[in-house]
């Protein structure tokens, strides 16, 4: 299906601008999720080679920090272009690493691109503020510094999007990066250290050291010289970063699950709630953390919604995400069924009604991969299980409601707050809707995913802890506010005091 190739058995770690082997000298497989074979190999690093990657991003953070932000900003655009021509190669890459449909892997690194060509805009603003000071003859002014080497940890689910949206910011701001990428998805890291290395990024700017979690997430996060921590991932492994990241007074974003809803109110154009929940609850097979996993949907138009999603579930194709003819690919891996598996069973326990979907396909050529079926649960009431906890697969659960004011309720009352969306016509309740959703993201009339890049993105409550990737409000993640007083006057002015 695919003839993209790579040539490495085995990747290696990217440190001060060489290609190095692990320390540890231990690999595990990457494996393909449509076919579960072997793509490559990939280390499983250490301690030390953590040390030797943040001593690297501090020696030459101390140069980058003075390299002009706009040529800093030159190389990220060389890279943007380097990603465009790239595309089709990241794109089946993509697919091939993580399942997701090479339509999706294709918008995917598009989001990617985009950020390198917004960031490298940043290179000619990366705006502070001039004010009037109170004193004669004075000058003040804020900028924004680099914080100094920063340690990213992104996931398999937007293995490079996700990576763009830390790492560019980061790297425009004048700041070196140690960057984790998931294990089960390094070739779009591998794929992107080498555009880097090819866009003339100085060495030691953008170190990748692949691994574990336990081992080099944890000496990331306990290490000294990496001041900044930023996290795309699960909520319990947040939370542990965010309590270490504490003790050390060290800045950490976290940004965590979801538990979005769809709201479909009686006056909804029913086609196009249908079209907006099948593209957010089973694209990437649901495994977003803006994945709708929720439709709140008013009494009556509730069976209505139902059969036509039920129609339009049914001409969902499944399989390998690089034939184009495919929908919905498969799941990362047979942990992650297994877990979507014990959903399936929880929600029958406690009463909701299946109505479609709810078991494993693994007929024909799909019994070599990780498949589940689109699932749908009714009669859900929202505290059930299913209507709470994150799945992070192709399940949804239909909460029927009687009045607009209940949806709103029934949104916010979960641990989450990343996305949410409203089908409705009436502009008095779409604006009423994006004052009281309490989620980081609102949609109107569309689905819970299609995040662009240039707006903040993250969520409220439990999805994370109040930072936000992309758009300007990634840069506050990866800088330091200095304010700066001159004071041409020739004499001591006291603030406060010599105000007269
Ligand atoms: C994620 O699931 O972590 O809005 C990121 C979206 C995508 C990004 C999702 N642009 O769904």
């Amino acid at each position: 299906m695919s003839s993209i190739t790579i040539s490495e058995e085995k990747l290696s770690n990217y440190i001060n601008g060489e290609w190095v082997n692990g320390e540890g000298k231990r690999y595990t497989p990457v494996i393909n999720p449509a076919n579960s074979e072997t793509i490559v190999e990939v280390p499983l690093s250490t301690v030390n080679d953590v040390d030797n990657a943040v001593k690297s991003a501090k020696t030459a953070q101390k140069e980058w920090a003075l390299v002009p932000a706009p040529q800093r900003a030159e190389i990220l655009y060389h890279v943007g272009y380097l990603m465009k021509e790239r595309k089709e190669r990241l794109s089946q890459l993509l697919t091939m690493e993580n399942g997701k449909v090479i339509e999706e892997a294709r918008g995917e690194v598009q989001e990617g691109i985009d950020m390198a060509f917004y960031m490298a805009g940043e290179g000619r603003r990366l705006f502070g503020q001039t004010t009037p000071s109170e004193l004669k003859d004075k000058f003040a002014m804020s900028v924004r510094a680099p914080v100094g080497v920063v340690g990213i940890i992104t996931p398999w689910n937007f293995p490079i999007a996700i990576a763009t949206w830390k790492s560019f910011p980061a790297i425009v701001a004048g700041n070196t990066v140690v960057w984790k990428p998931a294990t089960e998805t390094p070739l779009m890291a591998f794929e992107l250290a080498k555009i880097f290395e090819e866009a003339g990024l100085p060495k030691g700017v953008l170190n990748v050291v692949f691994g574990s979690g336990s081992e080099v997430g944890e000496a990331m996060v306990h290490h000294h010289d990496i001041r900044v921590i930023s996290f795309t991932g699960s909520n319990d492994v947040g939370r542990n970063i965010a309590g270490e990241c504490g003790k050390q007074l060290k800045k950490v974003s976290l940004e965590m699950g979801g538990k979005n809803a769809v709201i479909v109110m009686d006056d909804a154009d029913l086609g196009l709630a249908v079209e907006g929940i099948l593209w957010s609850a089973f694209g990437t097979s649901g495994q977003r953390c803006t994945a709708c996993s929720r439709v709140i949907v008013h009494e009556n138009v509730k069976e209505r919604l139902e059969e036509r999603l039920l129609v339009e579930m049914e001409k969902l194709t499944i399989g390998n995400g690089l034939d184009e003819t495919i929908k919905v690919g498969p799941i990362i891996n047979t942990g992650a069924i297994e877990k979507i598996k014990q959903y399936i069973e929880i929600g029958k326990e406690e009463g909701a009604n299946l109505l479609a979907g709810g078991y494993v396909l693994d007929e024909g050529e799909k019994a070599n991969g990780n498949y589940f079926a689109p699932t749908l649960f009714t009669d859900v009431t929202p505290s059930m299980r299913i209507a709470q906890e994150e799945i992070f697969g192709p399940v949804v659960s239909l909460i029927p409601v009687k009045s607009f004011d209940e949806a709103i309720e029934v949104n916010n009352n979960v641990e989450y707050g990343l996305s949410s969306s409203i089908f409705t016509r009436d502009v008095n309740r779409v604006f009423a809707a994006q004052r009281d959703l309490d989620t980081g993201i609102v949609y109107v009339n569309a689905g819970t995913t299609g995040a662009e890049i240039h707006l903040p993105f993250g969520g409220t409550k439990g999805t994370g802890n109040g930072h936000r990737d992309s758009g300007l409000a990634a840069l506050d993640v990866f800088t330091e506010w200095k304010s700066v007083y001159v004071d041409y006057s020739g004499k001591l002015q006291r603030a406060q005091i010599d105000v007269e």
